[in-house]
């Protein structure tokens, strides 16, 4: 029974000094005595703060000039928010293979068809249960079956009026492989001509992929001969 009564008291000490050390109101910020005054208080302007010989703005922590590109994001699109004549010619060189085009139509289907529909028809699930307001781009309808891939990916990537932006979800090539998907499934449907797919070279027939994919067992089936002989 002592030793109970013991450790109660000893952990209501320990409790009460924690809770004096939480009485912020006598922090002490004075260093005391200072060796080296410059490292202690610093010369520079600390992040966040203001410096007036900005002038108006500011701010310490400057925006990136523009044009600047992240790291990581190399494909260089210098397109400016709103400048509409700029995204009708916007373009990419960018070419994607089956499995690309398949991802696309995952991203799609992960973040497009909850409005635009699963069908690209856009009667999405969220869209049809009447809880979204504005209709979304019906991708089959002859208004956007030859829209310019330029304002598409403009679209993802500042959203138009009640589509939000989809620029922090989708890098530039991903954004580009779900426009590409769209595009593919626009010109089965009445759309322009397919641009995104491989060179000839890659996709003519089955046998030459076949025969590309698998180098190794090629070589394996040579040496195999050479040692029959
Ligand atoms: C929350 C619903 C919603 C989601 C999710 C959504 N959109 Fe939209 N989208 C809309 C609506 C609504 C419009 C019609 C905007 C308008 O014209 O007022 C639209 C329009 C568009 C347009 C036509 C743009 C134009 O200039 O007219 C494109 C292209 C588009 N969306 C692509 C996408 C892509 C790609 C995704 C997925 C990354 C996506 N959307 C996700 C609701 C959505």
């Amino acid at each position: 029974m002592n030793t109970i009564k013991s450790i109660v008291v000893v952990s209501l000490g320990v409790a009460l000094c924690g809770l004096a050390s939480c009485d912020t109101g006598n922090l002490r910020r004075d260093p005391g005595h200072i060796y080296a005054p410059d490292m202690t208080y610093s010369r520079a302007y600390d992040a966040y703060t203001s410096n007036p010989a900005l002038g108006k703005d500011s701010l310490i922590s400057r925006l990136p000039v523009d044009g600047t590109i992240a790291r990581g994001h190399m494909l260089p699109d210098h397109l400016k928010e709103g400048d509409t004549t700029a995204y009708k010619t916007f373009t990419t060189s960018l070419r994607f293979n089956a499995e690309e085009m398949k991802e696309g139509g995952r991203l799609f289907n992960i973040y497009c068809a909850i409005c635009h529909g699963p069908n690209l028809d856009g009667q999405g699930p969220l869209f049809a249960s009447g809880k979204f307001a504005s209709m979304p781009a019906n991708f089959k309808d002859g208004k956007y079956l030859h829209m310019p891939v330029g304002q598409m990916f403009a679209a993802a990537k500042y959203g138009k009026n009640m589509m939000g932006s989809y620029a922090a979800q989708l890098d530039e090539k991903q954004r580009w492989m779900v426009i590409a998907y769209i595009k593919k499934v626009q010109s089965e449907n009445g759309g322009d001509a397919f641009t995104f797919g491989e060179g000839p070279a890659i996709t003519t027939g089955k046998t030459d992929t076949a025969k590309a994919a698998m180098p190794m067992a090629a070589a394996d089936a040579k040496k195999d001969e050479k040692k029959a002989k």
